[in-house]
């Protein structure tokens, strides 16, 4: 079949063949599709969809395109956490030291902020000297080493997604369940992992703002992934409001060091990191109930010894380690604005989405993927969903350096707030939980105190 063969047979919601799909992506990769013709193909797929065997021949494919490691010379178990993207979320920098603490091999491969939401990668090297750009020897000697190890996408993992994620995401497809379970997938299958734990955001600032979506997404990573044999279960969490209290490369980088230093940090940051922590050393064998690994994981923190990790890493990764000891000295913004509150009352909302927009504005994050960052740029939080405010307090604080702080940004900050009379609880932090089994409502009141 020729290519408007291909896009035609999807175009009408047709189920394509491993074949038709292979020649799909190796005619793309090798160049004989050109972008004008990958691009009527995704969005067939974005408007029809794909079946299950469809979706997971395409994760296969996409996963060959380039090398998968084999890391079986590795201490077992090797597990590593993907989420589906968000605002604030710093979860990455605290978890992947902490569960190596406790046993488990982490080979964490990351990705960069893109659009509204902030990227592991750009977070690391907001810590001057961080180098995430090891090759792949160099990273399986760090695993080997002290069972962690974090670095960026590499030229030879997974090169198809690489070239269609870029133009899914200069042509409006990001938003396909089967593309984006094909393009994550694909990445943690070529990681030669023995356990996979998802962190499917939910809410304004999720990848699909209608937690529906993000549910159906949840249901097809698992299912998809138990055709691989790897073993899979995804955390539904919220992301309404921002994660913590900081969005922006080093004020995250900074929330993050302050958990790993045993500081007090925001309830939502603090559980959703301890839970997929949990989850990882409990699936990979560490702990025999989902208590224990999370007892396990808590003593990991509290003692130092995930810190302690986190030091090994940045140290052996070139980061300039004395800022771990006194976040302090990292360079101030030098411009930073006050949110005041207009009215006095309860939060009821914090959207995610503008905030993460709006920090992205402000030089945080990438409009294009060439743009550079601002590692001072961002917004702290002064109150979460919930709290108490009273008029002319400080809701929020936006710092930038490259620029002085534009006054429409201010204003959008103050759409994305709602303030009003009558209380309001905190949101939910944990939404479900999918596995094997389906859905089923997590009740994390048994394990986290509020
Ligand atoms: N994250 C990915 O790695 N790929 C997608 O398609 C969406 C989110």
């Amino acid at each position: 079949m020729t290519a408007v063969e291909l896009i035609q047979k999807k175009r009408d919601g047709r189920a394509l063949s491993d074949t038709e799909i292979k020649a799909v992506i190796s005619g793309y990769t090798g160049g004989d599709i050109p972008d004008y013709q990958m691009s009527a193909f995704l969005m067939a797929v974005y408007f029809q969809g794909m079946s299950d065997a469809e979706t997971a021949s395409l994760t296969e494919l996409m996963r060959d395109s380039g090398i998968v490691l084999d890391l079986s010379d590795l201490p077992a178990p090797k597990v590593d956490k993907h989420s589906t993207g968000g605002v604030g979320d710093k979860v990455s920098l605290v978890l992947a030291p902490l569960v190596a603490a406790c046993g488990v091999t982490n080979p964490m491969i990351s990705g960069r902020s893109l659009a509204h939401t902030g990227g592991t990668l750009d977070k690391l090297e907001a810590i001057p000297g961080f180098n995430t750009q090891l090759d792949l020897a160099t990273f399986k000697a760090y695993l080997k080493a002290r069972k962690v190890a974090l670095i960026g996408q590499t030229k030879d993992i997974c090169p198809a997604d690489k070239k269609i994620y870029a133009l899914r995401d200069a042509t409006g497809t990001v938003q396909s369940i089967p593309l984006i379970c094909g393009s994550i997938l694909s990445k943690k299958l070529a990681e030669d992992l023995d356990a996979l734990v998802l962190d499917v955001k939910c809410g304004s600032g999720a990848i699909f703002p209608d937690p529906a979506y993000s549910e159906k997404l949840a249901h097809k990573l698992v299912q998809t992934a138990a055709k691989f044999g790897l073993k899979t279960v995804a955390l539904l969490t919220q992301m309404e409001q921002p994660l913590g209290v900081s969005i922006g490369t080093w004020l995250e980088t900074r929330e993050a060091i302050d958990m790993l230093a045993g500081k007090p940090v925001a309830r939502d940051f603090y559980n959703v990191t301890i839970a997929l922590s949990a989850y990882m050393v409990w699936l990979g064998g560490l702990a025999p109930s989902f208590a224990d690994a999370k007892e396990h994981v808590e003593h990991a923190l509290q003692s130092g010894a995930a810190l302690q990790r986190f030091r090994e890493i940045v140290s052996h990764q070139g980061g300039d380690i004395s800022i771990l000891d006194a976040p302090g000295k990292y360079p101030a913004a030098s411009h930073q604005c006050d949110v005041l509150a207009e009215s006095s009352g309860f939060v009821h909302g914090l959207h995610a989405r503008t905030f993460g927009q709006v920090a992205m504005l402000l030089g945080a994050g990438r409009r294009k993927k060439e743009d550079g960052i601002d590692y001072t740029a961002g917004i702290l939080l002064h109150r979460k969903v919930g709290d108490r405010v009273q008029v002319g307090e400080k809701i929020a604080t936006l710092f930038a350096s490259q620029q002085p702080i534009a006054s429409h940004l201010v204003e959008r900050i103050q759409t994305a707030i709602n303030v009003a009379t009558e209380p309001c609880q905190p949101l939910p932090v944990f939404l479900g939980i999918v596995d094997e089994n389906g859905k089923q409502v997590w009740s994390h009141d048994r394990y986290f105190n509020g």
